[in-house]
């Protein structure tokens, strides 16, 4: 049985934090289901830290589809929720339904995530009515950099932060599980999460929220981007640089591959192949 919305606000009630990192494939879904994490979100981080985009302006449906199946192959207990790209949500609230379906039909997610306020309030209700579990994202929404001017802060006004309030309040009442808030004071985190029922999920919002989330290649030691929200946990890069290395040393100068990695063969074999090569060669030069 996977973790359900409805699990994590019971945890939200009993005061159980709930960490949540991304995954976007079958080998570190299955390391991060093992290790019990309740949520895997196959983020359109994805374009940044695996495909090489800029930003998640380029991801495509097609590419988090691939990808967010091989998560929920990999993976038995958490819940999978897929983050709807760039321009999935914005066309018409018909097409934001059938791409969110798309995750839940064809993927086999258990929810999407939609980014945005006010302006995806409306199709998340609709998504939510359909039967597909939504997770909002408020504050700093990478999808909308091009507008930002950059990955900064979110809400540090009074007007901004107000309308960040009431965005987690109309999402809340369309029906959303659970929230993320990205990039936003900690006090302003601190309020939201107070002021809602649901679970918020925050990223470099301060510790009040409900549980974090992070990108599993920024806490590993994979990425070459480094904001002040990333605690390193591991050192990833390092090993993998440090592994190829020594790889490569040994590939040079035939210290690898030994017997222990080579496989065997009955001499008498490797003899007739070689007669009947030998066979072979006489019969080509009497000719
Ligand atoms: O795409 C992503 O990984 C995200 C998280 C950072 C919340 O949206």
């Amino acid at each position: 049985m996977r973790v359900t919305g409805a699990d994590l606000k019971e945890m939200k009630g009993r005061g159980e934090l709930v960490p949540v990192l991304t995954a976007y494939d079958a080998p570190t879904a299955r390391i991060l289901d093992d290790a019990g994490i309740p949520v895997l979100l196959v983020g359109d981080s994805l374009g940044m830290v695996v495909l090489g985009y800029e930003n998640t302006t380029r991801v495509s449906m097609e590419e988090m589809l691939h990808h967010t199946k091989a998560v929920v192959r990999a993976s038995r207990t958490a819940m999978v929720v897929a983050d709807m790209p760039f321009l999935s949500t914005t066309v018409s609230v018909e097409q934001s339904i059938e791409n969110a379906a798309r995750f839940i039909r064809d993927a086999g997610a258990q929810a999407v995530k939609v980014e945005g306020g006010e302006r995806v309030v409306e199709t998340a209700r609709r998504i939510v009515d359909a039967g597909i579990p939504v997770m909002g994202h408020l504050g700093l929404t990478p999808q909308q950099v091009l507008n930002l001017g950059g990955y900064k802060v979110q809400g540090r006004s009074g007007e901004a932060a107000e309308q960040i309030l009431k965005d987690a309040l109309a999402l809340e009442r369309a029906g959303i599980f659970s929230i993320v808030l990205e990039c936003i004071p900690a006090p302003l985190a601190k309020l939201i999460t107070k002021s809602l029922a649901i679970p918020t999920i925050g990223i470099g919002a301060g510790p009040d929220c409900d549980g974090q989330v992070q990108v599993i290649h920024d806490i590993l030691g994979l990425s070459d981007f480094f904001p002040k929200h990333v605690k390193l946990y591991a050192r990833l890069g390092d090993a993998i640089k440090q592994a190829a290395k020594s790889y490569q040393e040994e590939v040079k100068n035939g210290q690898f591959p030994t017997e222990a990695h080579s496989f065997t063969m009955d001499e008498s074999v490797i003899r007739y192949v070689e007669d009947q090569l030998a066979k072979d060669r006489q019969r080509t030069s009497d000719r």
